[in-house]
């Protein structure tokens, strides 16, 4: 791989190496009025229930749907991008069932015709947190119907857009999505059972590989993969029995059972009924990589989860706000090369950020993470690309527009729509256009990453 390096000042990416940022259509479009989040939202305001951060609703977000999304993709050519992740909205290409709206496909296609002209590759989510309503009121994911439902949506879509679009992410985190929504009760349906937890993750495997077949039929050429959450678990204390369980449960029923039935066909969930379903088997053409900290695992009898379940980042380490856990970029190497091992499938990395309105961490962050994808890369994995979470600040589902959890490369006024950039999006700048790693990136920007690039240099040269 040494034809990656350049003299021995700069850590390279492969010619082609996709640098992109990741968005979702809820996050970013503005007045989703059809969908359940929508819904949880307005209701949550109604009787003060607090589902969202103050209250707050997502209301206009990033302004996408009346124009912005032109705006924001003229700022990715600015970054020298030449990829970005975005997510199309069920409840407006198909707002009853059956039923389509011509004026919402044409709408997507103009932003990805605006991408195309700007030379930024798209992937397409289909699935990303969102339903319509009359999915959500009809019983959401553990409705019968559901998974058919969603495989003719996905024909639409495929059949409206898929000549401006060849790499495919059918669904965004389906493990957090049922853990949220169905497991820890914090997002809609608001749920709290853990069969429930497995029963929808189950089905929405059913759903990508239904979508994955039409997205194959329709498109031969078709790229299509996943985007899975994956958490760096520790046990709280390595000594302590029942924090290690917490810990192998966390780990295998979190991180590992969706890909392993994606791969294998087989279910193995702990404490629901195992099954062989083939053909859930070899339906990804490549694995998504969503990842962003380390938590502990372990047990707190009282703690507010049905089974006492700890997910906590530990106290002493550099961290996100609130619950979200600690910055971890090995861990980022270490998921690369597990699931290198495991899959030997092409993997993107499909989101990874921090928030971060002062831009504090983030330069680092950024160079990190990017430092152990750039090492997997010498080992030989076949890393893709690269989506930064996010461009712009947006609706950050039950942290709504809290200013703790702006994840942007751009900061966002809501109320003007104004975009203004952080330190970071000059140094994602640079290094899209190197396609490289630089120590004065580091002196410039991050001087906490000096010594692992210089070390990374040492070791290249070596
Ligand atoms: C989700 C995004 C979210 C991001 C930051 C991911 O889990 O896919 O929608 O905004 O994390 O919290």
């Amino acid at each position: 791989m040494a034809a990656y390096k350049f003299a021995d000042t700069q850590l390279r990416f492969p010619q082609g190496f996709l640098w992109g940022t990741a968005s979702s259509a809820h996050q970013y479009e503005g007045i989703n009025d059809n969908n359940d989040w929508w819904t949880w939202e307005q209701s949550g305001r109604q009787h003060g229930d607090q589902h969202v951060y103050q209250n707050q609703t997502s209301g206009t977000a990033c302004g996408w749907w009346e124009g912005k999304a032109e705006e924001d993709i003229h700022l990715m050519a600015g970054l020298n991008n030449n990829a970005h992740r975005l997510s199309v909205e069920w409840s407006r290409i198909e707002p009853r069932p059956g039923v389509w709206d011509q004026s919402a496909i044409d709408r997507y296609r103009q932003i990805l015709h605006t991408m195309k002209a700007a030379g930024i590759r798209p992937m397409i989510t289909l699935h990303h947190f969102t339903l319509p309503n009359w999915a959500a009121e009809r019983g959401a994911w553990l409705h019968p119907r559901i998974v058919e439902d969603f495989a003719r949506f996905t024909r639409k879509v495929a059949q409206s857009l898929g000549d401006l679009c060849e790499t495919w992410c059918t669904i965004n985190e389906p493990n957090v999505y049922a853990l949220h929504g169905y497991f820890k009760a914090v997002c809609p349906p608001a749920r709290a059972k853990l069969g429930e937890y497995y029963a929808v993750l189950l089905q929405l495997l059913h759903a990508h590989a239904a979508a994955y077949r039409v997205l194959h039929e329709i498109q031969p050429a078709a790229q299509v993969g996943i985007a899975m959450h994956l958490i760096l678990w520790e046990p709280r204390s390595r000594t302590n029995p029942l924090d290690r369980l917490a810990f192998g449960f966390l780990r295998h029923n979190f991180n590992s059972i969706a890909l392993e039935a994606l791969q294998t066909g087989r279910w193995q969930p702990t404490l629901a009924r195992p099954g062989v379903y083939p053909r859930l088997a070899n339906t990804l053409d490549w694995v998504g990589i969503n990842y962003y900290q380390r938590y502990e695992a372990g047990f707190r009898v009282q703690s507010r989860d049905p089974y006492n379940l700890l997910f906590a980042g530990r106290p002493n380490d550099e961290k996100g706000p609130g619950w979200w856990g600690e910055f971890w970029p090995e861990g980022l190497l270490l998921h690369l090369e597990h699931v290198h091992r495991r899959f030997g499938l092409p993997i993107y990395i499909t989101e990874n950020g921090v928030p971060d309105a002062k831009d504090v961490h983030r330069p680092h962050y950024i160079l990190d993470h990017l430092l152990r994808v750039q090492t997997a890369i010498e080992h030989g994995i076949n890393v893709g690309g690269y989506y930064h979470w996010s461009l712009v600040d947006n609706f950050e589902w039950r942290e709504g527009y809290n200013p703790a959890f702006a994840f942007g490369l751009y900061a966002l006024d809501q109320q003007t729509q104004s975009r203004t950039p952080r330190r970071s999006a000059s140094l994602y700048r640079e290094i899209a256009a190197t396609n490289a790693l630089r120590v004065n990136m580091a002196e410039q920007y991050a001087p906490e990453s000096l010594t692992a690039i210089q070390a990374a240099l040492k070791t290249a040269r070596g």
